[in-house]
């Protein structure tokens, strides 16, 4: 099934790179007592994604906070290496959260899961944009096809 409206967010674990190393994001920890921006894309460092998705939230962080939001995170199905990697070519540090799905694990749970065997890439996620109050789903925009479009940061801005 499907994330919705209305829905917890499910139990996963996620893992961030830090100045440390690969560090563990517990979902029921990171989403707790605050609201969330999180948007869900196909793949680190693929053209969209890398060209249209991330860098919009990137440069509007600052104005999502500034509209109460305590953190903007973006997820992905790759390993935490490619996602450190990927948040420094775009300077995402302090502004976006980069959050590492290596496994897939939370995007089969979300039911978002997107089949990209045929284009080499293995079992992905779709993408989309949501805000998360205190772990609850309270918007949510899923693409139907390719590019960005409603999971735009232009358009989240528009729930906040
Ligand atoms: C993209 O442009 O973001 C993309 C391209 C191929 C597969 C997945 C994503």
């Amino acid at each position: 099934m499907t994330i919705k409206v209305g829905d917890k967010i499910p139990s996963a674990t996620l893992k961030t790179m830090t100045g440390d190393g690969p560090e563990d994001v517990s979902t029921d920890e990171f989403f707790k007592g605050r609201k969330v921006v999180l948007f869900g894309v196909p793949g680190a460092f693929t053209p969209g994604c890398s060209k249209q998705h991330l860098p919009g939230f990137v440069q509007s962080a600052d104005a999502i906070k500034a509209k109460g939001v305590d953190a903007v995170a973006c997820v992905a199905v790759n390993d935490v290496f490619v996602m450190g990697a990927w948040s420094e070519a775009q300077g995402a540090g302090g502004k976006v959260t980069l959050l590492a799905d290596g496994s897939g694990v939370f995007a089969r749970v979300l039911g978002l899961e997107f089949d990209l065997t045929e284009r080499g890439l293995g079992v992905r996620s779709r993408r989309y944009a949501m805000v998360v109050d205190d772990g609850r789903v309270s918007t949510f925009h899923l693409e139907d096809g390719p590019g960005v479009s409603v999971s735009s940061v232009e358009n989240l801005l528009n729930d906040l």
